[in-house]
């Protein structure tokens, strides 16, 4: 397949093309976001010539660091992985808009050097810029950031000319469930307008996401078979093939529902059901995400137990390698019940989704990292082709790859050759690095240029992550009053717990081997 990609998103929904000048403060920058995915997606933007011609980058966190030192650091991350080479030419230049200020998150001198040297960049520009404050650290240090960038000045609503020229890019998690994730969203509002408030799901930026919506979108073929009508169901998998990684404490707390499916399968989920938007920009492409949100039929009670699996891996072998349990991981409770695997049915109550199940599922220590949305397609009402048994009569199945081997396959029945009657099913596959030659921008790279130029298309409203959140809420009660009574109980390098696959048969389905 060949394509020619045309991006209404890009095209029709900035305020801007070229980002006004900037500082960003990102609090945690000695952290691993920073190193790992912010410095090297911002110096890209600056191979790409994205950046504001006056850019800073000011990274704030605890360590007694000096800005050489930050300097030195970022230059590691990004020669470690940025997707290209560090030029040193551009490094040069690049390297000398960073600052970095070492302070404790609760300690106002910090805000207030902070704001001194806002305001000397600012003058040595000689134009105001934008101030964009990038929440990369624990959630738990959210509220008093918010504060105390207030308290110096940085944030009060009163002060801003409300033309969104102050940001807050907040991280994923927001939110613990829903009465924590409505906590946090009223205190942002106390303090910034939601038009200033940008909560980042790292999916919403990766290509083939955004792609969802051009192939609904910019197509005609799509939209009159995707529905009831046509589709027989939806089945959405992230899975990842590595397990917690260190991150014992984190996951303790969270588990696959709240770090998985609340964000990243539901904005899948989204994309996938909602209705075509008024016009792309932010706020029409966003409420219809919220329709779907809102119309997803609750979960509740024993239905829990019947359209939701959870699962905990118990070790063993994946690619010649051999897993620890869960229970073994470090800062993990031996006795623990947080799930590593999470599987659903659910239902959209709309007109255009009645009926039809969407399965979603994620988990670690699956058997490969592969992230897909696959729409099946019911059978032709009548079958034309008596094969006597031959034929192997497999639905159409449109897969929508989101990573690795990015791109789109179409499954259809063709006749065999020969003079006997036949079919057998083939793929028609369209792969990005195929057709494109070049390998996509890293989705910081694409949220980052967006907070610049002031788009949220891509990003969380307040609206949006609540309904996300009352959705998993009612799972998560649940969950709280009946602990999970055979973790562990799937195989590091299974496809899941059995009860997963059980869930489908009694519907005459079966998970995709993706
Ligand atoms: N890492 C990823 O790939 C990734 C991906 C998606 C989302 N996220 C989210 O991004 C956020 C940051 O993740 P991370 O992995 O970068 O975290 P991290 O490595 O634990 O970094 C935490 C940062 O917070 C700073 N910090 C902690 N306590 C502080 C205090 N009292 N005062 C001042 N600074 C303090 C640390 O500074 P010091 O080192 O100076 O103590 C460090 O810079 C989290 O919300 C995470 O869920 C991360």
């Amino acid at each position: 397949m060949t394509s020619t990609l045309v991006n209404p998103l890009r095209a029709g929904s900035r305020l801007e093309d070229t980002p006004q000048p900037a500082s960003i403060v990102i609090f945690g920058a000695t952290g691993d976001l920073t190193s790992r995915k912010l410095a090297p997606a911002l110096y890209n933007l600056a191979v790409d010539n994205l950046l504001p011609p006056h850019f800073s980058l000011i990274g704030f966190a605890r360590r007694d660091w000096t800005n050489e030192f930050f300097r030195n650091e970022m230059r590691e991350g990004v020669e470690e992985f940025s997707r290209r080479p560090l030029d040193e030419t551009l490094w040069a230049g690049f390297s000398q808009n960073l600052h970095f200020v070492s302070h404790e998150f609760d300690v106002p001198e910090g805000y207030d050097e902070l704001k001194v040297l806002l305001d000397k960049l600012d003058q040595e520009r000689g134009v105001p810029g934008n101030r964009l404050y990038y929440l990369a650290t624990q959630p738990s240090y959210y509220p008093v950031i918010i504060e105390k960038l207030s308290e110096a000045g940085l944030a009060e609503r009163a002060n801003l000319r409300d033309d969104g020229s102050t940001r807050i890019i907040i991280e994923k998690p927001f939110g613990h469930d829903l009465d924590s994730a409505r906590a946090l969203n009223d205190q942002l509002h106390r303090r910034f307008t939601e038009n200033q408030i940008y909560r980042i799901d790292h999916y919403l930026g990766k290509e083939t996401v955004q792609n969802i919506l051009m192939l609904r979108f910019a197509n005609s073929v799509f939209e009159p078979v995707w529905n009831r009508q046509y589709v027989d169901h939806v089945q959405i998998t992230a899975a990842e093939s590595i397990g917690v990684e260190g991150r014992g404490r984190y996951y303790e707390e969270s588990g696959a529902l709240r770090d998985m499916m609340q964000s990243h399968l539901l904005q899948l989920l989204n994309l996938t059901a909602m209705e075509p938007p008024a016009a792309f920009d932010a706020n029409a492409v966003r409420d219809e995400k919220v329709k779907v949100l809102r119309a997803i039929r609750p979960i509740q009670g024993n239905a829990v137990m019947d359209q939701v699996v959870r699962g905990q891996y118990s070790g063993g072998w994946i690619a010649g390698e051999q897993h620890d349990p869960y229970r073994s991981e470090a800062n993990v409770d031996p006795r623990s019940s947080s799930e590593t695997y999470v599987a659903m049915k659910l239902f959209i109550d709309n007109w255009r989704w009645q009926g039809v199940p969407f399965y979603l599922r994620t988990g670690k220590e699956l058997p490969k990292r592969v992230t897909e949305v696959s729409i099946q397609f019911k059978d032709p009402p009548h079958a034309l082709f008596a094969t006597n048994g031959e034929a192997n009569l497999e639905p159409n199945v449109l897969a929508l790859r989101i990573q690795p081997d990015e791109g789109i396959s179409w499954k259809v029945l063709v006749k065999t050759p020969g003079v006997k009657l036949g079919m057998r099913p083939v793929k028609m596959e369209f792969l990005y690095g195929s057709s494109f030659g070049a390998e996509p921008p890293e989705a910081y790279e694409r949220l980052l240029l967006d907070v610049l130029l002031g788009d949220s298309t891509l990003f969380t409203r307040s609206d949006e992550v609540e309904a996300a959140w009352s959705f998993v809420t009612e799972i998560l009660r649940v969950w709280d009053q009946l602990p999970p009574p055979d973790f562990p109980n799937y195989d590091s390098g299974s496809w899941g717990p059995r009860e997963a696959d059980r869930m489908l048969y009694r519907d005459g389905h079966e998970w995709r081997w993706p």
